[in-house]
């Protein structure tokens, strides 16, 4: 049994830790729950009992004995918080962008690279969400007929920006005006996730980009990306238009896909059965359809790939890693 604690418990993400530990029955000997100094004093659910919020200070972590600790608050916490977990033993499963490039930590799903957790020194990162389902498809197809390029085009969920972002969704649809995006998403599709950087791209696509390499041990994939914000609530849909090296047939494609874990293959154009995010809202698997040739170019693919964000994009696949984790131990 384990000490766990939750850094960011009452945001999307932690409080979706939460439901997911409570139902696969997470081996958890006590639970802490850490947020801002506004949510302190409040309380959560667990398994039946309430559990009390604490401010993520210093004081508050140091005289406690961790194991392994869960972040979602955004990468200025990770920064400041995540190495004060490790110093008192704790494991850190970080779910923000602060470590995810660093070379000292691995990035990790568990479907893909699990491997990777073995070299970690205390900290491991949790992928981005649009790039968490993509790899999973891309994985395989590496492993059997080799990439040479990838075009992402994403139709991301307002959840992705946490609670502020659902809010800005709700507004709008009352007419009131955004506060979290720079336009109003209600009926609307932004081409802008995270900043503006100097080569023209927006963070979220460099994020896609440099993950994608990293997780798959491929510096030199040739990736492109664009980043969409469409106003649904849950689950991350993208367009992947991949460059194979091999020819193939389509038909292994399909049952590539059918037998790799966590990849659940939905596409039958008679019957107009693709993956839409209503559909994949609370599934743990990554679903694919509209599987079909590039005719374009030599050896191209187009897939249709649909996940919940919050669930196998952030929350599931860290507690994947941390299952991950407790079996190494034993
Ligand atoms: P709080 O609810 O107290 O603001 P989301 O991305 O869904 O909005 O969630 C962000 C999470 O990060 C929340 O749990 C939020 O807590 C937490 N958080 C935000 N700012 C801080 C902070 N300065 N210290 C610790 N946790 C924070």
């Amino acid at each position: 049994m384990y000490n766990v604690a939750i850094v960011g418990a009452t945001g999307n993400v932690g409080r979706k830790f939460l439901d997911i530990l409570e139902k696969r029955n997470f081996p958890i000997k006590n639970l802490y729950l850490f947020a801002s100094k506004k949510s302190a004093g409040s309380k959560l659910k667990f398994k039946n009992k309430e559990i009390l919020v604490e401010e993520t200070k210093r004081d508050n972590i140091i005289n406690k004995k961790i194991d392994l600790a869960l972040f979602s608050a955004g990468a200025t916490i990770s920064l400041k918080f995540a190495k004060i977990f490790v110093s008192i033993g704790s494991t850190v499963v970080d779910n923000s962008s602060a470590y995810r490039m660093d070379k000292n930590v691995p990035l990790v799903v568990p479907e893909v690279n699990p491997e990777d957790i073995k070299w970690h020194k205390g900290i491991i990162a949790n992928p981005n969400c649009s790039t968490i389902q993509a790899v999973l498809p891309l994985k395989v197809l590496e492993d059997n007929y080799g990439i040479k390029r990838i075009i992402y085009s994403t139709y991301q969920a307002v959840s992705g920006a946490g609670m502020d972002g659902i809010k800005d969704l709700e507004n709008g649809l009352m007419g009131l005006p955004p506060q979290k995006f720079p336009y109003e998403i209600a009926g609307n599709c932004i081409p802008q996730i995270d900043i503006f950087l100097d080569n023209g791209y927006t963070k979220e696509e460099m994020k896609m980009i440099d993950e994608t390499k990293k997780i798959l041990h491929k510096p030199e994939l040739k990736i492109t990306s664009t980043c969409v914000r469409v106003p649904v609530l849950k689950c991350h849909s993208e367009s992947i238009n991949i460059e194979l090296k091999k020819a193939f047939e389509i038909n292994d494609i399909f049952q590539l896909f059918k037998n790799t874990k966590g990849i659940k293959v939905f596409d039958n154009i008679n019957e107009l059965k693709y993956p839409t995010p209503l559909m994949v809202s609370e599934k743990d698997d990554v679903y694919i359809g509209r599987i079909r040739r590039d005719f374009s170019i030599e050896n191209g693919l187009n897939l249709w790939v649909v996940a919940d964000n919050i669930r196998k994009g952030a929350a599931l696949n860290a507690v994947q890693i941390a299952e991950l984790l407790i079996r190494s131990d034993k």
